[in-house]
């Protein structure tokens, strides 16, 4: 057993910045299941919201987030993360973080900032169209120079550990995590008063998605397994737009592109966008989703298109360099032909109930960033405040977690029993794991994506069940490995989505079923699960 002050699960934004932040304070393992910079950090492109110009105030930006939310985010919580965010930004500029600048009126270097849908002030930081990755590689880098930073990359968290899983309190506490390592199939105990979970979203429970492969919910599933509370699961947002080819199967076209200009068009060329909403191509992400999805559904086409060629192609090379690239290593020249795009999974917004402080209502577990539902995001996360979440939060956590368990309290012994295998075999066909998760994938897909009906999810409730069953059964006679671990949090993930999305008897936000196509004030509330 391994003990340490702060235990980190996932190395994105909110895990770094925590851990960066906390070593001043005691020892610090960040367990990451890859390569520690294989997070949905990475993969970030647009940027990072934060209220920077004259022309723009925090009274604007909580106005859009809550706009955006369609009536489920508590203005306190938007409002705390709007007005921390410019001291927020300044760690990550202290850290290395280098955003694009322009030249002022006045001759000046000042923040580039761009926009994106929803947002009615250009107030997004940016590093050209890989803003995710330069956070990532700038906190990576700090972090491995921070004395006291345990980095365990290939680590799978497999489980939390609480006082009641060990028979010790009536009143749960989180006191640790089973890690499995993945080079040698050990499994390390690792013991902490302050459990921090930073590990991500779940996109891949949808057969597309613009996630990278680790975002398969790992977080909510542990949490939920723990008896934590976790809330607005039905809430999946749909990027309108990612690219349509069949080699880049998950890759991003920023919706700042939208917010520089570019317009969805049709195979004919027409601009469809304002026959839905007056915003046009900037409309709120829920609405474009849902419109795209129209179009596709009535011209039988796999797909719509992006068109940026009107604009000059020096400036389309400078600002989406990644892009630009990307496309033409698939033969489309951005620059002169539009794009094909179509909706996938893109972010959580729910997940595990947290306050502002990132508290869970398992004590002794913070939860930061997507993994949880603080809820900024409400029904609909507005463009790029995500980024913000993770970096603000994560500070609040730390001060909240240094007040509510101060170094007397971590000195309590409590040992925790080695992981215990039992009587179990190599998994014999991988081929039933592999299956499982195209079947999970492909079933949420279909019935539980972007426009819903009860029938539909009705249909994936009980596939999903015989699926948990399978999996279950696959958990307790055969010797883990991450695939299986993965797949474990998979479906139950999934299920969470169904359920909560069922429970919703409106459409509101994100959530959009045929049978109940309106809002209803009824539902102005969060959906919350227990196990
Ligand atoms: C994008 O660049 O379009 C994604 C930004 C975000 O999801 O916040």
């Amino acid at each position: 057993m391994k003990k340490y002050d702060f235990l980190v699960i996932g190395s994105g934004i909110s895990g770094l910045s925590f851990a960066i932040r906390a070593a001043k304070y005691g020892t610090v393992a960040v367990v990451t299941k890859r390569e520690a910079a294989m997070t949905n950090t990475s993969w970030a492109q647009g940027g990072i919201a934060c209220v920077q110009s004259e022309e723009d105030s925090f009274d604007q930006h909580v106005a859009d987030t809550l706009d955006a939310g369609a009536g489920l985010c508590p203005e306190p919580v938007v409002r705390k993360i709007v007005s921390d965010g410019p001291a927020a930004i300044q760690e990550l500029v202290d850290w290395g973080v280098e955003f694009d600048l322009k030249k002022a009126a006045d001759g000046d270097l000042e923040p580039a900032l761009g926009r994106e849908g929803g947002h009615t002030q250009r107030r997004v930081l940016h590093h050209k169209d890989t803003t995710g990755r330069e956070i990532e590689d700038k906190l990576l880098e700090e972090a491995r120079e921070t004395e006291g930073i345990d980095l365990l990359e290939h680590h799978f968290a497999i489980d939390l550990i609480t006082t009641t899983k060990l028979g010790l309190d009536s009143e749960s506490r989180c006191v640790g995590i089973y890690a499995l390592n993945e080079a040698t199939g050990d499994v390390l105990t690792l013991r902490s008063d302050r459990v921090l979970l930073c590990t991500g979203g779940a996109g891949r429970v949808y057969l597309y998605t613009t996630n990278p492969m680790v975002a398969s919910g790992d977080g909510v599933a542990m949490a939920w397994r723990a008896g934590c509370e976790v809330a607005n699961m039905e809430f999946v947002q749909f990027h309108p737009t990612c690219l349509y080819h069949h080699e880049l199967k998950s890759f991003l076209i920023t919706e700042a592109m939208r917010g520089e200009g570019a317009e969805l068009i049709d195979k004919d060329g027409r601009h469809f966008m304002k026959e839905y909403d007056p915003r046009g191509s900037l409309a709120p992400r829920d609405i474009v989703a849902r419109a795209i999805d129209r179009e596709i559904k009535k011209t039988g086409g796999p797909c719509v298109f992006l068109d940026i060629t009107h604009k000059p192609a020096e400036f389309i090379k400078d600002r989406f360099p990644n892009i630009y690239e990307t496309c033409l290593s698939v033969d489309i020249d951005i620059t002169k032909q539009p794009i094909p795009v179509v909706p996938a999974a893109h972010y959580q917004c729910g997940g595990v109930k947290t306050d502002v402080n990132g508290m869970t209502s398992l004590e002794g577990l913070w939860a930061v960033g997507e993994v949880a539902c603080t809820g900024l995001h409400g029904a609909n996360r507005l463009a790029s405040n995500s980024l913000l979440e993770g970096v603000v939060v994560s500070k609040l956590a730390l001060a909240n977690c240094l007040e509510t368990f101060p170094a007397s309290h971590s000195s309590e012994a409590i040992d925790l029993p080695e992981w215990e295998s039992g009587d179990v075999s190599d998994v014999d066909e991988l081929v039933v794991i592999y299956h499982n998760w195209d079947e999970i994938r492909r079933l949420m897909w279909d019935y539980v994506s972007i426009v819903r009906t009860s029938k539909r999810l009705q249909r994936a409730a009980t596939r999903l069940q015989n699926l948990r069953n399978e999996v279950q059964e696959f958990y307790w006679n055969f010797k883990i490995t991450s695939e299986l671990l993965e797949l474990r949090n998979l479906v139950d993930v999934a299920s969470l989505v169904v359920e909560s999305a069922t429970g919703r008897k409106e459409s509101r936000g994100l959530h959009y079923t045929l049978d109940y196509p309106e809002k209803d004030d009824a539902w102005q509330h969060d959906t919350v699960l227990k196990k």
